[in-house]
């Protein structure tokens, strides 16, 4: 008998990451080819044009999955009935904009959003924050999803792990999927920790493979450092310095990793998401910080128990740091 459908709502749908995700939302790549979707697109008055146009392209599709798209710019409609909520549209930083100005501009959005899931959102409900800055506009969604608990909000820190995965496997000249074990911790921005002290390729701890690559402990540490850190922290830096706009295809790529994952299990080993700190590895408790989490497909929980070495343990809190200053900043303007 076939699956009842699952309703998935994709804000700022008719922006660049909306229009790389939707498609491959109708096509299974997300949910498996056996559960069919009904498509929900959220969008401000000056986007609806290109989002109506995405729900034309969709219908030209034909894909067997998708039930239906419907687009509007009114939250409690997009929202109603929504066991997904892909929250991509925000605002981005303008000229001569401070960032108290842009944390209240997107507070304005994922407030009123987080209000809207509460209320009209489907009780099994699992939210993925991707619009920047990611991991504290899904703190102020949660602070106003006042039925919605706050293990729901997520925020995808998964394209930081793809691009570390990325990187390794071509250092290493393996497959991404042969790398095991590595972790994202902290903020999605450059303070971010790219951890790959638990990492294994091939059951082979990633520094030893390093090491015999690079001749020597010392040299592998030096390139993790000098190198792999500074890049997949600064890589959407690159991006926009190189394509000359921020990543679309490899974050939508992510965002669809980060609720399959979710959605299905994890499978072997870990990934890496945002979710809300319950005081894991020191992390203070309700903050929304990148952590290894596992699931088994009725959402992610943190994986406790890795050790951090000094040094480690200093990168985390250097990271969670910026996220407490995050947090104050919003509630000293009196947006949670
Ligand atoms: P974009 O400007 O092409 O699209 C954003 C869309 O959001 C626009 O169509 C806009 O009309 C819409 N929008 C704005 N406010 C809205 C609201 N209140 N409700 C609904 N829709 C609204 O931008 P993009 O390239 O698609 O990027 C979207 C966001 O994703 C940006 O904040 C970007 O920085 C972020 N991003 C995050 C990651 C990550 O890994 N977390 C990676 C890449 C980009
Ligand atoms: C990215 O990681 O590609 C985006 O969050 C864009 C950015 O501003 O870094």
């Amino acid at each position: 008998m076939e699956q009842a459908p699952t309703t998935v709502t994709i804000t700022g749908a008719g922006g660049q990451i909306g229009y790389a995700l939707l498609f491959r939302i109708a096509a299974g790549d997300m949910l498996g080819p056996d559960r069919p979707v009904r498509l929900r697109l959220l969008e401000i008055p000056q986007g609806m044009r290109a989002a109506e146009g995405a729900a034309l392209e969709l219908q030209d599709c034909a894909f067997p999955l998708l039930r239906d798209v419907e687009v509007s710019d009114d939250a409690e409609v997009a929202f109603d009935g929504c066991s997904i909520a892909m929250l991509v549209g925000a605002r981005p930083r303008g000229p001569g904009m401070e960032r108290a100005d842009l944390l209240a501009a997107n507070a304005g959005i994922f407030g009123p959003q987080g209000a809207a899931i509460s209320t009209s959102a489907s009780d099994d409900v699992r939210v993925v924050v991707v619009g920047n800055p990611a991991n504290t506009n899904a703190l102020i969604a949660t602070a106003s999803a006042l039925d919605v608990p706050a293990e729901r909000f997520t925020a995808l820190t998964r394209l930081d792990h793809n691009r570390a995965v990325g990187q390794l496997a071509q250092a290493l000249e393996v497959r991404p999927d042969e790398l095991r074990g590595v972790t994202i911790w902290g903020n999605h921005s450059a303070s971010q920790f790219p951890d790959v002290a638990h990492a294994t390729v091939r059951g082979v701890a990633v520094i030893d493979a390093l090491a015999e690559r690079r001749g020597g402990h010392e040299q592998a540490t030096a390139w993790l450092d000098d190198i792999f850190i500074p890049r997949v922290a600064r890589r959407g830096a690159e991006i926009i310095e190189v394509r000359g706009s921020s990543s679309v295809a490899s974050a939508a790529n992510a965002a669809i990793d980060h609720v399959r994952d979710d959605q299905l299990g994890t499978g072997e080993g870990w990934t890496s998401a945002a979710v809300v700190s319950r005081g894991e590895y020191g992390v203070p408790e309700g903050l929304i910080s990148s952590f290894p989490v596992t699931s088994d497909g009725t959402g992610y929980r943190v994986l406790e128990g890795l050790s951090l070495d000094p040094r480690a343990r200093g990168l985390v809190d250097a990271s969670v740091s910026e996220l407490a200053a995050e947090r104050d900043a919003v509630r000293d303007l009196g947006l949670i």
